[in-house]
């Protein structure tokens, strides 16, 4: 992807989150330039449709229809750069998640792992850099400059000691988020950049945590909902959060209906052994696995990623009430 195409992009996410309402219009022209709520009436622009109201672009001319929350369909007219266009259909969605966390109350997620071809994200001894690709480690780096946040479990922090800063693209670092313990090593995130590091647990705070710790209400299995972690981003402002693992953490989103877009990056590579990329209850029948709603295959480099929209999740398991006191400390 270009420069200007990906500042364009960067430009129309800065424009989009100053407003939640649902009507837009945003052109983005192939030097990367972006005008929102006016029409541009040169050949060289790719019109991007933001409307809940179907509109019809001068002939001659491409433009992205945005047909429900997080969908597009495109449509192309004219001579246009087929491969801009596959990068605007593949990021522009992702503009649109604090529109989808406004209608649900809670932050919305976009679930990434790289895996290998039998499922596996990691070694048996928890050895996982690298199963993506450079270009996936770039894409990555997208996503996290596309979301508010980026969202780990303790045992990624343990384990791979991540930065979880933009360095790949332009673009500015997320919030890093945290599920686990206030007491653990955030030495690789302290050092990293100036942001914020949230971290939601079950356990009491300790009162030296170098970062800003909340209990939660703890789950008959001695975790915390997913979803009011997501809730508790809301409250913060967060809309949008990139879950980055591992297993243990995406699984639990997964049960509890918390993850909204699924990309699995698939590496051709066979691992025999290692850590599975999901671990949820076992199930009897296929038509208890989690389906898709809506799905692609997407090119990242000679690889493929997966992106789907989840649906058929089980049950969450319920929660304690909240504790009236729940303490938070920095
Ligand atoms: N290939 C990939 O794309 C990829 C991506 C990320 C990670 N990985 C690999 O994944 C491995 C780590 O896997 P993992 O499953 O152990 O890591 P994880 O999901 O990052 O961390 C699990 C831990 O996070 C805390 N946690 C998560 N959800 C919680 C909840 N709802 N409530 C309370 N605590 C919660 C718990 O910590 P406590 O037990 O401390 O409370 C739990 O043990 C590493 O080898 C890493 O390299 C691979």
């Amino acid at each position: 992807m270009t420069n200007g195409l990906w500042n364009g992009i960067l430009a129309m996410r800065a424009a989009l989150s100053r407003t939640t309402e649902p009507v837009h219009f945003a052109c983005l022209s192939k030097s990367g330039d972006v005008a929102v709520n006016q029409y541009l009436s040169v050949d060289d622009v790719v019109y991007v449709g933001i409307s809940k109201a179907p509109h019809h672009p001068p002939p001659g001319q491409a433009y992205l229809q945005k047909t429900d929350t997080v969908r597009f369909s495109l449509q192309k007219h004219g001579d246009f750069d087929l491969a801009a266009l596959r990068q605007l259909r593949a990021y522009l969605p992702y503009l649109f998640m604090p529109q989808m966390a406004e209608a649900k109350g809670r932050a919305c997620t976009v679930a990434h792992f790289a895996q290998s071809l039998d499922g596996k994200i990691a070694t048996a001894t928890g050895h996982s850099k690298w199963i993506g690709n450079d270009e996936n480690l770039v894409h990555a780096h997208r996503m996290r400059a596309l979301c508010d946040a980026v969202l780990i479990g303790g045992g990624t922090l343990a384990f791979d000691r991540p930065r979880l800063t933009v360095r790949h693209v332009p673009g500015e670092h997320p919030v890093r988020v945290v599920v686990g313990r206030p007491d653990a090593n955030y030495a690789s995130l302290l050092h990293a950049c100036d942001q914020p590091i949230l971290v939601y647990g079950a356990t009491a705070s300790a009162t030296d945590a170098p970062v800003e710790y909340t209990k939660l209400p703890v789950l008959s299995d001695g975790r915390v909902c997913s979803v009011q972690v997501l809730e508790a981003l809301y409250e913060r402002g967060i809309r949008s959060v990139y879950l980055e693992g591992g297993p243990t953490t995406t699984s639990r989103f997964l049960k509890d209906g918390a993850v909204d877009i699924l990309q699995l990056h698939i590496s051709p590579m066979l691992f025999g052994s290692g850590m599975s990329a999901v671990k949820l209850d076992p199930i009897v029948q296929v038509d208890e696995a989690i389906a898709f709603r809506t799905f692609t295959f997407e090119p990242v480099g000679d690889t493929m990623m997966f992106v789907g929209v989840p649906e058929n999740v089980h049950q969450p398991v319920s929660a304690e009430p909240p504790s009236p006191a729940a303490p938070k400390s920095n």
